[in-house]
């Protein structure tokens, strides 16, 4: 169900994405407004006297709520909120009006455009042994400095060994995959990758996956890197282009030797699920210094008032200098609070329950996108945003940054650490309000009391 429902889904965003006219009225209706309003707004600025009375020049804002004005099982799908739209006459695919809400009938904050994508509509590559779908900018220009693939193996096959020009950062969703690999200097690394855990393979390391058999099922993961379309070099499909007389040569073996590889890549093929208690073959130049895996499901999430944190990034998993990544639960009526990355573009990968976020891109434009399970959200640098638990089980979802280090600016820490004087000019804040900003970062916060 989730799954058609979200590739009706995106077809609708397609659909938006295309009608360019409607949203650019709508754009330009918002920036008309911002420009009178610095027009108006220029004047007080050089009067001390008046700089608590702003809204002297521009309305106040709205105090509609602006919820989703419907769930996934529950309510009637319409293109009206309060006075504005009306209801559809002609046909229409509710179960995608259900999953998203705050396009069909957006939060009146809302203007422009920004992109989202579910793993549902991308193609899927079957082999014998398991499937591999991703994300890219084939399909979500925006996301230009994160792709992502989602990967399922059977118990014992294997994705082949391999190695790109970009590194590979990996969650493991379900099942234990067993990850080897080889450095520059001749160190190597296997290790047992479990539900909630970590490996990275630095641009150029060379690497296998293969799915263990300490679960029935097999192993399911999440890839993401930078993504190039032939940046994967598989080991069968090297030596299947290379002249057999070469390979001879380079191998100092008889004709016989070789005789037997494939003509093609394998890319994912079964095979015998590897011991579990497996190690490296013992090298001469000795094991990598640092660690290719890391054991996040170990770690200690940080609880704040409304879910938990657990962020890894080199400081942590030092080999994981080009991507930072934290994990994030909210709990129902919570929300990540209102911030933004100031470097980094932020890809999130939702993997339980029901969450809202509107992404403010500047100029007036800010969109809102309802979020399940499967679905990649995409946040470019320093656009500020939220992530709101809109259903009634936890919202568990990933961070992940083009970056060594995870940062992130806290809209509240930012006011709190503020002139107070300030702070009430723009926004007429009581005192008894600006007092209760917090100075400590509140992360994921509330329900509001
Ligand atoms: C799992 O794989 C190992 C190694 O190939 C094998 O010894 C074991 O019997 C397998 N267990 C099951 C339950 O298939
Ligand atoms: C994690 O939390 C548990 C329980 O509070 C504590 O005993 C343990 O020392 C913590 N581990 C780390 C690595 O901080
Ligand atoms: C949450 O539960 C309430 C009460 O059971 C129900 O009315 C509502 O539709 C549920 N919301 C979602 C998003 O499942």
């Amino acid at each position: 169900m989730l799954s058609i429902s979200s590739c009706l889904f995106t077809l609708h965003l397609a659909a938006l994405v295309a009608s360019v006219p409607a949203l650019s009225s709508v754009s330009s209706a918002a920036s008309a407004h911002a420009v009178s309003a610095v027009s108006s707004v220029a004047p007080v600025a050089s009067s001390t006297s008046s700089a608590a009375e702003p809204t002297a020049t521009v309305p106040f804002a709205s105090t509609n709520p602006n919820l989703p004005l419907w769930g996934l099982d529950s309510g009637d799908p319409e293109p009206v909120r309060g006075s504005l739209g009306a209801p559809i006459l002609g046909p229409d695919n509710i179960p995608m009006d259900h999953e998203n809400p705050d396009l069909f009938a957006p939060p009146t904050s809302d203007a422009g455009s920004v992109q989202v994508w579910p793993f549902s509509l991308s193609h899927n590559r079957l082999q014998t042994g398991g499937w591999a779908r991703q994300e890219n900018i084939g399909v979500l220009p925006m996301a230009t400095s994160i792709a992502g693939v989602n990967m399922r193996l059977e118990p014992g096959a294997i994705r082949e060994l391999h190695w790109h020009s970009t590194s590979e950062w990996a969650y493991v969703l379900s099942g234990t995959t067993q990850v080897t690999a080889v450095n520059a200097d001749g160190q190597n690394f296997l290790a047992n990758v479990g539900p909630g855990d970590l490996w990275f393979f630095p641009p150029g390391i060379p690497h296998s996956l293969q799915a263990t058999n300490e679960s029935a099922e097999g192993s399911e993961f999440l890839l993401a890197r930078r993504f190039h379309e032939d940046d994967t070099f598989l080991l069968t499909d090297w030596l299947a282009h290379v002249p057999a007389e070469v390979i001879q040569k380079n191998f100092q073996a008889n004709p016989e030797a070789f005789s037997h590889i494939p003509d093609q890549e394998l890319y994912i093929f079964p095979s015998t699920p590897p011991p579990i208690d497996a190690t490296a073959p013992s090298s001469p130049q000795g094991g990598v210094p640092n660690p290719y895996s890391f054991a996040m499901s170990q770690i200690n999430a940080t609880q704040h008032s409304g879910g938990t944190v657990k962020i890894v990034d080199s400081t942590t998993f030092t080999v994981s200098t080009t991507i930072a990544a934290a994990e994030v639960t909210v709990e129902p009526g919570a929300i990540r609070e209102l911030h933004w990355h100031p470097t980094m573009d932020e890809w999130s990968f939702f993997l339980e329950g029901q969450g809202r976020v509107t992404i403010f891109a500047a100029q007036g434009n800010a969109r809102t996108f309802d979020y399940q399970a499967g679905d990649i959200g995409f946040v470019p640098t320093a656009m500020g945003h939220y992530v709101e638990n809109i259903g009634n089980t936890t919202l568990k979802y990933l961070e992940l940054f083009n970056s060594d280090r995870f940062q992130d600016i806290s809209l509240n820490q930012w006011l709190a650490l503020t002139p107070p004087a300030l702070v009430k000019a723009h926004l007429q804040l009581s005192d008894q309000t600006i007092a209760s900003l917090s100075k400590t970062k509140p992360v994921v916060v509330g329900p509001s009391t």
